[in-house]
């Protein structure tokens, strides 16, 4: 029996998203699913109750013949007690929870014997998890419409112009964290023509602000800002001051300042001081995305725009609901992926593998059981920490580089025994001609290894292009054997060099145009 897949109306004030889109449901159905939806749910984000029935949802009118008659409910907000009461007994729940600030949630669901799988815990530093990234999706809109709304408060254009009327210079736009949110806040302000500056207490964003058309700019002080996965740590009260100092200048020259600065667990950094903003020129905006969680502006109204000593202050919490359409189809989009790793079968049957490290970080609760807070994810996407690195004599233990388990001592002598005698036999009775070869083979094997083996999988697929040119010199070499000059009769290959040598082109050929496909699609998101 397919599972019923439920999306609610989002209850909470303001709340405009939806947990899924027509477009959406269309492939829930083709993976087995059945797909119900409240009548209404897709309101504010554009999508008619017709839309969903066209792509195959049954619409039911209320919230309790919704929750009880789901077996998994898609939903974006965290859900309300009432909610939780209306849920199935031993359901499935997919969205934004929260654990951590929500412990009384976590135990009504558990005692609803529920599975509970929140978004906001994938571990982002699993590259395969990408896909499913919620937080990531929606800090990209966010960061979008932070940069739209103010331009809608600035009294000029973002480029620069020289018009009949007169020169306009470009404004200047600064961004306080260049994180999801705020590197999209820089792709958007630079697309606008605006001169962008960003700064970060993480020095490895720098490259990446740059190449989304911003300039990076540093804290005259030596210290590290990486807490590791991607995030912040707090700073030294030395580093503060000097990250002060900074801001207070670019305070004075810019129009328009966007906050993101956030440290996982902490209150919002305190960046942009009352001072700063007094000093700023009239008919500035400062839009603090920080606002919900205390502000990275001394002077912000979480929820509102106000203006004060000039300067417009935007501290709206709801930016993704400025954006409904967009954020839904994103969240809808990173939910469907969830279901398909979670479904595998296309039997519109889930099954929560707790044995997969994404599944397992994302799954706070399992049949009324919490499962929160998951234990560390063991393979990260991010470099790893000089710590680790600073270890090689253990590696060199397990006799290979970097993953997979250690293998047994015993088994390892086994295995080199065998090698040498290998080796031996053909040193022994091997052609000459065949021994030169046969060196250069086993040296190239060697080289390939440690060249794959000991790179970081975030590197993959740029060394796919390394591997490209490798493949290039398999095939030139292929098609030498397939090939000899036409008046060499003698020196044709027999079938099986001909076979092999087809087969070395083939196989070949797959990895050049898939490096070069790949390399194709990555150099298209760095295109404007
Ligand atoms: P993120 O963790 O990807 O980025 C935050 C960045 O701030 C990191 O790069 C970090 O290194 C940097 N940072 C931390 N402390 C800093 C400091 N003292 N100085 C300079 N940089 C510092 O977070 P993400 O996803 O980009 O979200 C950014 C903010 O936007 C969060 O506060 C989030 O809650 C908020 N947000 C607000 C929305 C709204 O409607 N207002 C919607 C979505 C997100």
């Amino acid at each position: 029996m397919p599972q019923i897949i439920g999306v609610p109306k989002e209850t909470a004030a303001g709340e405009k998203r939806v947990a899924t889109v027509p477009e959406v449901v269309e492939k829930l159905i083709k993976l087995g699913f059945a797909v119900r939806l409240q009548s209404g749910a897709g309101d504010g984000a554009n999508c008619s109750d017709d839309s969903y029935r066209a792509a195959g949802a049954e619409v039911v009118a209320t919230a309790a013949e919704l929750w009880s008659g789901s077996d998994i409910v898609l939903k974006v907000g965290v859900p309300t007690a009432e909610e939780v009461g209306l849920m199935r007994e031993g359901g499935t729940l997919i969205g934004f929870i929260w654990p951590a600030q929500n412990p009384e949630l976590m135990q009504q669901l558990a005692a609803k014997k529920a599975t509970v799988l929140a978004i906001d815990s994938l571990p982002r530093t699993l590259s395969r998890a990408q896909k499913m990234d919620a937080l990531t999706s929606q800090a990209g809109v966010a960061g979008y419409r932070a940069v739209i709304e103010a331009a809608n408060a600035f009294g000029r254009f973002f480029n620069g112009q020289i018009t009949a009327a007169g020169k306009v210079p470009p404004a200047k736009v600064f961004i306080a964290g260049a994180g999801v949110a705020g590197l999209a806040a820089i792709g958007t302000a630079a697309n606008l023509g605006a001169i962008v500056r960003a700064n970060d207490t993480r020095a490895e964003v720098a490259d990446q602000v740059v190449s989304l058309g911003g300039e990076f700019v540093k804290v005259d002080y030596e210290e590290e800002g990486s807490g590791g996965g991607g995030y912040a740590k707090v700073m030294s009260e030395g580093f503060q001051q000097a990250q002060r100092e900074m801001y207070a200048k670019q305070a004075r020259e810019v129009d328009i300042i966007i906050t993101t600065a956030l440290i996982p667990g902490k209150p919002a950094p305190r960046l942009i001081t009352a001072e700063m903003v007094q000093s700023m020129k009239p008919g500035s905006v400062i839009v603090d995305m920080a606002a919900e969680r205390g502000g990275n502006c001394e002077l912000t109204e979480a929820g509102k725009a106000v203006v004060k000593h000039g300067v417009t202050l935007i501290g709206y919490t709801d930016l993704n609901s400025r954006l409904a359409k967009q954020s839904s189809t994103l969240y809808a989009t990173n939910l469907f992926r969830l279901a398909e790793e979670l479904c595998k079968t296309k039997d519109g049957v889930i099954n929560v593998n707790m044995e997969d490290d994404a599944i397992r970080g994302l799954t706070v609760i399992k049949d009324g059981g919490i499962t929160w807070p998951p234990p560390p994810v063991k393979q990260a996407a991010a470099p790893r920490p000089a710590a680790a690195a600073a270890k090689p004599a253990e590696k060199k233990g397990h006799g290979h580089g970097g993953g997979g388990g250690p293998i047994p001592a015993k088994a390892l002598a086994i295995l080199f025994g065998v090698g040498a005698l290998a080796f031996w036999f053909i040193g022994a009775y091997a052609p000459a001609a065949f021994l030169g070869h046969f060196t250069v083979f086993v040296l190239a094997c060697f080289i390939g290894y440690m060249v794959v083996w000991n790179v970081t999988p975030a590197l993959h697929t740029p060394l796919m292009s390394v591997t490209n040119a490798i493949s290039s010199i398999i095939c030139i070499g292929a098609l030498v054997q397939v090939a000899p000059p036409l008046q060499d009769v003698a020196g044709r290959p027999g079938g099986w060099i001909l076979g092999l040598a087809v087969t070395g082109i083939a196989l070949t050929a797959i990895n050049m145009f898939g490096g070069f496909a790949v390399t194709r699609r990555m150099l298209e998101m760095f295109r404007k």
